[in-house]
């Protein structure tokens, strides 16, 4: 585009998301200046490389209270290959910046770490979802019916559970979660994505007898307005796989959470939700169906679930205030339009005197 245009100067500088590392070369190769957009915990892996070797249940040191077993780095495929893309983007020439989509408050002390090993300006503009209000940006089709069954429960009564985009169960896992909740004797609304059950060839991925049993207490549908649904009053709980969207959205609603982690960096987030944030309930072990019932009416009629309404809430408050105007990410987004207005000042100069 800017050969076409043989206007160099429109172009003034290329943002790219971490694991895009490859787009560093294209930068430089038209002496742009660049702007990493990266999620923390996938950064984590890459320093921690050294450390490989340790055992699972072991409390990494510094990065109190993960332990290398919730560290990202055993499902990204062989350790050849996560060496390879830890010293693949340490290699590349750092960027100018770094942007997070995260609320400084929330992490502050990992970004300080962070911080000092990266000595680049950092924009913390988090959450997105609240800073940038884009139209939906969901893959699948939401069924917004599911809101219509929420306003006719009771406040904070209802918990929502859904997996998020990717993740997949068995058919074991999922009866066991269908008996679970039934048990538990609580409202919930239940998104079953299509093809998250990994064995089953039928249409019908719950057990059977299930819906005749949970009649309206329960709602089930293929996927939901979650941003919608998680503001609504009646929801009391998220069950969650912990993808950071999902713990944004969750934050911003002031929701508790039961967390059941699946891989990358949500085992990361899992352990930062019960033990640091203290918002979420752990949900560890094998799925049994006693096991959630337990977790669940912890969560939704115990003081404890109580608790941890209440902390989700106050946090929901700071989290405003930050990105109110004047409030942290606020100021972080409008620095960092100034910090890219830079780069077209000193481009009618100079050449880039950064590289
Ligand atoms: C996560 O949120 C961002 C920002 O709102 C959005 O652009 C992206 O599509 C979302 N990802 C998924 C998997 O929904
Ligand atoms: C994350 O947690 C799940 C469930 O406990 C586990 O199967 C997985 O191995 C964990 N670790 C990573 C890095 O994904």
């Amino acid at each position: 585009m800017m050969e076409e245009n043989k206007s160099l100067d429109q172009v003034v500088c290329i943002i790219y998301d971490v694991l895009m590392y490859f787009a560093e070369a294209v930068a430089k190769s038209l002496k742009l200046p660049s702007i990493i957009s990266a999620m923390y915990r996938l950064v984590l892996c890459w320093i921690l490389i050294p450390f490989l070797g340790s055992k699972p249940k072991d409390l990494v040191p510094g990065l109190h209270p993960l332990r290398f077993k919730d560290l990202p780095i055993s499902n990204m495929g062989s350790l050849d290959d996560v060496v390879k893309l830890a010293m693949d983007s340490r290699t590349t020439r750092i960027s100018s910046a770094i942007i997070w989509n995260t609320i400084d408050h929330l992490e502050h002390s990992s970004l300080e770490q962070l911080h000092q090993l990266y000595n680049v300006p950092f924009f913390s503009i988090g959450p997105l979802h609240k800073m940038a209000l884009a139209t939906s940006t969901s893959l699948l089709i939401e069924d917004t019916d599911c809101i219509e069954w929420l306003d006719k429960q009771a406040p904070l009564s209802v918990l929502y559970i859904s997996l998020g985009s990717l993740a997949t169960v068995d058919k074991k896992e999922i009866a066991e979660m269908a008996w679970g909740l039934a048990n538990s004797g609580r409202p919930f609304l239940w998104v079953v994505r299509p093809g998250s059950v990994r064995d089953s060839e039928s249409a019908e991925l719950l057990p059977e007898g299930f819906k005749e049993q949970i009649r309206e207490r329960g709602h089930i549908v293929k996927w939901a307005p979650q941003k919608e649904v998680l503001a609504h009053g009646a929801v009391g709980g998220f069950w969650s796989h912990c993808g950071w969207n999902s713990t944004l959205e969750s934050i911003c609603e002031g929701v508790p959470l039961i967390c059941m982690p699946h891989f990358a960096d949500q085992n990361v987030t899992a352990r930062y939700l019960c033990h640091v944030w203290k918002i979420g309930l752990e949900l560890e072990h094998e799925l049994e169906r006693g096991e959630i019932e337990k977790v669940v009416k912890r969560l939704m009629t115990d003081k404890e679930g109580e608790e941890l309404r209440q902390r989700a809430g106050d946090m929901k408050e700071k989290v405003e205030l930050c990105t109110r105007e004047a409030g942290l990410s606020y100021n972080s987004l409008n620095d960092l339009a100034e910090f890219i207005l830079s780069f077209q000042r000193s481009s009618l100069f100079t050449l880039q005197p950064w590289l």
